[in-house]
């Protein structure tokens, strides 16, 4: 009977309402009447928010009925007069904006017209929902199935398409976006987070106008140099940290992508985002699956802070290889020694990584090459084994030295690239992507590997394996790619020059794939150039990413601050180095934020300062859990004050710990209390310092240390961080 009343409603709804102007009304007078199925609902939910479709049985097409927080009764839906807007817009019908596809038909056809065909969900565990909704065009054997996955307790969403064919021959798309959004709120605030290189997630915010705006890049690998592939999209209003609607969106891509923003003349947005279709246009074989990468959304009603949450508890659980895990903190050589090291110096920092009461001692770029040895970035890429002049005892001698030592070893790649002075180049010309009748164009001295070649991908697969399968002791790998593409052409890809951006990372998936079949549990670290390829289509083979070059203290605050947004501390490595002229605390306590690590000379530290980092180190490990999985609140922006303040809670609320710094300290600047959030309020919780400086400084100001407080007390007082002393940091560790 409810059911027979809903379709009642439904049926109504179309007939009564709709207007002879109105695209989705009733045909104009004259015209035969076609005839009326029910529209039929999909809703697809996560805890707090909902995603309703709706299929018009006036036209058998889907339409987002709506996106938003949760609607106590979505059946109410049903009484809307228009559909709402195409969940899935092609282009050459009737669609006047930017579509979410494009293709040409084997006749040269080319438009699209999709129709719902079916739909069906499949349970993946008690949290995780796939839903699939199946389109088709009604002339023509093509077809799309739009998938969401939904994460219900992280309130977070996962889209992308598949699309396949049965045309006679192949078939070219020009567009192919992982997902499309409406919103009609009237006036959006879009914050995008871009940069360059030792500059990476500068944050910005602007109202979008009408028009269109794009963010994007083109550079293929090292694909996110300029801009990250994640935003922040407010409604209504602005948002900040704890009001406002916001919705926060990243593509699981490692290549060229593309959110695009269009506010039409009626001021409703539409939200394109995927692979950038900019020069890729992509054949696709009969009976062939295109598959887009995922795009992943949370929606807030109450900030950004909470989106942040969201986003990172998912990726601890889905996101970011062995999220749940535990992390290693190691001691690396980069900026302590660049290229100029030998066995001798390399034995000597083993020794300091014990001393330090580190895991591991990471040897960065510069062991390998022989012909052309690696001693500066201009020749060796490509040729990975020993150089012998340095190590004259192979890396089999040093795996076997740091187990003596009592720590692991881990090591530097970058096995998609190659330098011209390399025996690589020089045997595997057609390897490489470069144009014919163009002169040869280098980035830091180097070209990239053609991956679309099954031979190159066979290549640097061998260069992990072979070195993991030589020396089995190696306990940790930092994979580096440390150029964009230019000059782009592969020998291989012949006609199909088009499909290199996407076949490119593809192809860098399908050798990670192997690689992990193999070495499930290994961490590797992913790095580019800094922060030049961080997103979660990468983050499903890495444990953790390295952020920046940039390792001066004070401009860490602001990069990392802008990653918080949308990856958890587990996953973003920060080391203490002597880059910033900071003191040796507040670099630390920077650092602590995430995943910490030091690249450093220890035996260059005086008697204090070799103390302090060793009492450090052993806070840090006591308290990496409570940062790695905590819930983070970011609670005095650096972008808003002359300080950064930020906590991590536990999901018990029994431990939390805070990081205060100072940044500058203007003549007769106060700082407010920073009310704390996240705790218990009815629990008592004792404030204790930590990481102390020995350096003849303390931390900031009046300490509260020692101090008990309820939890009512501290989110509603809250506790006084900031000093008068520009570049000085506080970290709190607060204790039920
Ligand atoms: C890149 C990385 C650095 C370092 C160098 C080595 O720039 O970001 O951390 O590994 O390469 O050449």
């Amino acid at each position: 009977m409810k059911k027979l009343l809903s379709l009642f409603i439904v049926i109504c709804s179309v007939s009564f309402t709709a207007s002879a102007q109105d695209p989705m009304g009733p045909p104009p007078v004259g015209q035969p009447q076609m005839k009326q199925t029910p529209d039929i609902f999909i809703p697809v939910s996560t805890r707090n928010t909902d995603l309703v479709f709706r299929v018009n049985g006036r036209d058998g097409r889907l339409y987002q009925a709506y996106f938003g927080p949760k609607l106590v009764n979505s059946d109410n839906l049903k009484q809307m007069r228009d559909a709402g807007h195409l969940a899935y817009a092609t282009f050459g019908t009737d669609n006047l904006f930017e579509p979410a596809i494009r293709a040409t038909h084997n006749d040269g056809n080319p438009s699209l017209d999709l129709k719902y065909v079916s739909h069906h969900f499949e349970t993946i565990g008690t949290n995780v929902i796939l839903n699939r909704i199946l389109l088709k065009d009604p002339e023509y054997p093509f077809e799309v199935t739009l998938n969401i996955k939904t994460f219900a307790d992280e309130d977070v969403i996962e889209q992308w398409v598949e699309i396949k064919h049965n045309e006679k021959k192949p078939l070219t798309i020009f567009n192919y976006a992982s997902s499309m959004l409406h919103f009609d709120a009237g006036r959006y605030w879009l914050t995008q987070f871009h940069g360059d290189w030792a500059e990476e997630m500068k944050i910005q915010e602007s109202e979008l106008t009408a028009g269109i705006k794009i963010l994007d890049s083109k550079l293929g690998t090292r694909a996110h140099m300029y801009q990250t592939p994640v935003f922040l999209l407010s409604l209504n209003g602005r948002s900040d940290e704890n009001s406002g609607e916001v919705l926060a969106g990243t593509l699981g891509w490692s290549g060229n992508f593309r959110f695009l923003f269009e506010v039409d003349e009626k001021g409703s947005l539409r939200v394109i985002s995927g692979i950038n279709p900019f020069a890729s246009e992509y054949t696709i074989e009969p009976g062939r699956v295109f598959k887009t990468p995922s795009m992943i959304l949370t929606y807030s009603t109450s900030g950004r802070g909470q989106a942040s949450r969201n986003l990172h508890r998912w990726a601890i659980k889905y996101g970011v290889l062995d999220g749940t895990g535990t992390r290693l903190t190691l001691l690396n050589n980069w900026e302590a020694t660049g290229f100029n090291f030998d066995e001798k110096k390399l034995s000597e920092i083993l020794d300091e990584t014990k001393k330090m009461g580190l895991d591991l001692f990471l040897l960065d770029d510069g062991w390998f090459a022989n012909k052309y040895p690696r001693n500066n970035d201009r020749a060796g890429l490509g040729d990975w084994q020993e150089n012998k002049a340095k190590l004259p005892d192979g890396l089999g001698y040093l795996v076997r030295e740091a187990d003596k030592k009592g720590v692991k070893f881990g090591i530097w790649i970058e096995p998609e690239m190659v330098n011209p002075k390399s025996e690589l180049y020089e045997n595997h010309p057609d390897w490489i992507l470069k144009l014919p009748n163009r002169p040869e164009h280098y980035f830091r001295n180097q070209l990239v590997l053609d991956l679309s070649n099954p031979k190159v991908q066979e290549f640097v697969f061998n260069v992990v394996d072979e070195m993991l399968t030589k020396n089995p002791g190696i306990a940790f790998i930092k994979w580096d790619c440390n150029r964009m593409m230019t000059n782009t052409y592969s020998v291989y890809l012949k006609d199909k020059q088009s499909h290199i951006y996407i076949d490119y990372v593809n192809s860098l998936y399908n050798v990670l794939d192997r690689l992990r079949k193999k070495y499930p549990a290994l961490p590797i670290m992913l790095c580019s150039g800094g922060g030049g390829r961080v997103d979660y289509g990468a983050l499903r083979y890495f444990t953790e990413f390295w952020a920046s070059d940039n390792t001066d203290a004070l401009e860490r605050i602001y990069i990392q601050w802008g990653y918080s947004y949308f990856f958890p501390a587990i996953s973003v490595c920060n080391h203490i180095t002597s880059w910033g002229r900071q003191s040796l605390k507040f670099r630390t306590d920077v650092a602590m934020m995430g995943k910490m690590g030091y690249d450093i000379r220890v035996n260059e530290m005086t008697e204090n300062e070799l103390k302090f980092s060793q009492n450090a180190i052993a806070n840090y490990k006591r308290l990496s859990d409570v940062i790695w999985q905590g819930d983070l609140y970011r609670l005095a922006s650096p972008y808003e004050e002359n300080r950064a303040v930020l906590m991590y809670v536990n999901s018990t609320k029994t431990k939390a710990v805070l990081f205060g710094y100072t940044l500058n300290a203007r003549y007769g600047e106060t700082f407010n209390r920073v009310r704390l959030q996240g705790l218990d309020p009815g629990r008592t919780y004792k404030i204790q310092e930590i990481n102390t400086a020995t350096e003849g400084r303390r931390g900031m100001g009046m300490s509260e240390s020692g101090r008990s407080y309820t939890g009512d007390y501290l989110m509603k007082v809250g506790l006084s961080v900031g000093s008068a002393s520009p570049l000085t940091s506080t970290v709190y560790e607060i204790s039920e």
